[in-house]
């Protein structure tokens, strides 16, 4: 096969893979000799940013399946099992983001179908919303499941199509019938000539070199060894054997012709995917996490949501970023369910809390790392006194999930840059799935105000994308006029107020800049008489309910000099024409969804006063991602 190779711009290149969101990474190889399994092994540690709970690789030799795969990060799990210690020249490798089932080795990748010894190997990135209905039907034909996961039902799905055809028919019917995002991989023992690759949504690149094919979630994988990269797009079927690779359309099985590109980027840049950091990186890929915080699994919503309606008291425990979700949800739950909660900072709340929690309490613990020792600790306070421990974290296994009675991941994919954005959002996407839950089971709002709010949660990840597409630029620009002030309000009211603390936070923890935030009522009870002429002072202004009273604190600001930016709705004349800089937002965000989207100015606004004032908004000084001490 002639391969021709265009040169790649550098934009091109990252718009290809800006689309693409972390949550498990895949690889394989087909070697034209030699041995797979190190190759595998190696390029999985490059790939292990995009999620590190456990580890797997399937070689296949003589016909036959080898397989290894543990819980744990590739290093321990390699010094236990040897991970270069497969035979053969062809082979897969998975490290697992854990989303459906806990990071143990029944729930590590490659998974298998029902035949022993395996002839079937699947590796998976992404998530499946319609697998319980797809493992029942497999159950009722009697398959019999090992693990928790999405991904199995993938593997026992082929196994059942083998009977009709090829691996390759085989593969094209079972993803038919999959809903969901996926990037799978599949080798089998009767067809030991060939891997068999598909894409939804999930991102899947081909890496091409003269003695070997690749495929992988991510160029970093395979950088060090070619740089001719094939991008393969959703709803296409790749077969890679020794002569090459051949990409068919799923839905008609019409060939596709699609030339090798060159990439020119480091490892790092990869890693990256272009973006100059991680947390950059993050925001921009809200949307997407976002979709798949709206995959969640119903029936641990439906769980959860059944604990809050029979609470007495809930306190929701948390600390940073974590606590702001909490405060946010604290509206929303009161707002829509008439549920009173109450947010404590988790540091605090032994001291406060301590002697009045008991068997009637009810804690919901929020922690992204779900490895915060303030947080845990007073989730052991709780549990001491008997109180039921509810859990929100993104990271499936961490003690957090131990400890609680019932919790939910929330799927965001790991979040490595240190100031958490997308774990933030998706807190909130999750916290408010919950309190319109509630609302439906308590028949407190009107059915008119839950289909607005069911309609408009589903926006949300594209009302995120528009809003960091049309208003980047903007905050990049004020970020350069603003970059010099040495302090600033961030005022909200109502649930804002939750928005107006994180906007603070940020600011304050990657760009250094002593930030205060408070409730924009409380301005006359002390703090304004901080402002003076060019006073910098950030309002957090949706048109809900706070709108009128909030535009006299603006009034009042201005009257003593201060410099006004509005986070406003898009096209807001009368608060556009008070202030002196503004950041539009998409109209007509219902009040207890809108932290989501008016936080994202906020973040970029922290982000680019960052890089205007030469810090690293990656690893700002003094700050850990998890903070596992007291
Ligand atoms: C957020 O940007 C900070 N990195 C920090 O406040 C963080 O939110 C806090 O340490 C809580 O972390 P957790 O969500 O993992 O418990």
């Amino acid at each position: 096969m002639l391969w021709t190779t265009v040169s790649l711009s550098f934009e091109i290149f990252t718009k290809k893979l800006r689309s693409d969101k972390e949550m498990c990474g895949i690889f394989g190889c087909i070697l034209k000799n030699g041995s797979a399994a190190p190759i595998i092994h190696a390029a999985l540690k490059r790939l292990e940013y995009r999620g590190y709970d456990s580890v797997g690789e399937a070689t296949i030799e003589n016909g036959r399946l080898f397989i290894k795969k543990d819980a744990g990060k590739i290093d321990v799990v390699h010094s236990i099992r040897n991970l270069d210690d497969l035979p053969g020249r062809i082979g897969i490798g998975h490290t697992r983001w854990a989303t459906h089932g806990a990071p143990l080795q029944v729930n590590a990748h490659p998974h298998f179908g029902c035949s022993d010894p395996p002839t079937i190997a699947v590796i998976h990135n992404g998530i499946i919303e319609n697998f319980a209905e797809i493992k029942k039907d497999l159950e009722d034909k009697g398959h019999i499941f090992r693990s928790k996961t999405d991904t199995e039902i993938i593997a026992h799905l082929i196994e059942e199509n083998l009977g009709q055809g090829d691996l390759k028919s085989a593969v094209s019917s079972s993803v038919e019938r999959l809903q969901g995002s996926y990037a799978i991989a599949v080798i089998s023992a009767k067809e030991p000539d060939k891997i068999i690759c598909a894409r939804n949504e999930s991102p899947l690149v081909l890496g091409i070199a003269d003695n070997a094919f690749y495929f992988a979630s991510d160029t970093p994988a395979f950088l060090p060894l070619t740089n001719k990269v094939v991008f393969v797009e959703n709803g296409e079927l790749v077969t890679l054997n020794d002569e090459g690779f051949e990409i068919k359309k799923l839905v008609d099985g019409k060939p596709v012709v699609r030339k090798s590109r060159v990439v020119d980027w480091t490892h790092e840049m990869a890693e990256k995917q272009g973006y100059p950091h991680f947390m950059l990186k993050e925001i921009h890929e809200q949307p997407r996490c976002l979709r798949d915080t709206l995959r969640l699994q119903d029936k641990y919503l439906e769980l959860l949501t059944t604990f809050l309606d029979r609470a007495r008291d809930v306190a929701m425990v948390a600390c940073g970023t974590s606590y702001h979700a909490c405060l946010a949800a604290s509206y929303m739950f009161s707002k829509l369910s008439f549920l009173a909660t109450h947010p404590v900072i988790a540091s605090e709340f032994t001291e406060q809390h301590g002697k009045s929690v008991n068997i009637d309490s009810t804690i919901l613990a929020v922690s992204q790392s779900g490895e915060t020792a303030d947080t845990l600790a007073a989730v052991e306070t709780a549990r001491q006194r008997a109180a039921t421990i509810l859990g929100l974290t993104n990271v499936v296994g961490s003690t957090l999930t131990r400890v609680s009675r019932v919790y939910i991941g929330q799927q965001s994919g790991p979040e490595i840059g240190v100031a958490a954005t997308k774990t933030f959002t998706s807190q909130l996407s999750v916290l408010s799935q919950l309190a319109i839950r509630l609302a439906k089971k308590r028949g407190k709002i009107s059915q008119e105000e839950i289909d607005l709010l069911d309609e408009k949660i589903e926006k949300i990840p594209s009302i995120v994308e528009r809003i960091v597409k049309t208003q980047e630029e903007k905050v990049k620009t004020l970020a350069r006029k603003y970059k010099d002030n040495q302090c600033f309000f961030f005022l909200g009211r109502g649930i804002s107020y939750a928005t107006a603390l994180e906007g603070r936070l940020k600011l304050m923890e990657i760009a250094y800049v002593p930030s205060i935030a408070f409730p924009a009522g409380e301005s006359k009870h002390g703090p304004i008489s901080l402002v003076e002429l060019g006073f910098p002072v950030i309002f957090i202004c949706p048109p809900d309910e706070t709108r009128k009273t909030l535009i006299g604190n603006i009034m009042e600001m201005k009257a003593r000099g201060a410099s006004i930016i509005a986070i406003c709705e898009e096209g807001d004349e009368e608060i556009i024409g008070m202030v002196d800089d503004y950041v539009e937002v998409t109209r007509g965000i219902p009040e207890i969804l809108s932290p989501i989207p008016y936080v994202v100015p906020l973040q970029l606004f922290a982000y680019y006063m960052a890089i205007e004032k030469q810090c690293d908004p990656d690893m700002p000084r003094n700050l850990a991602k998890s903070v596992t001490v007291k």
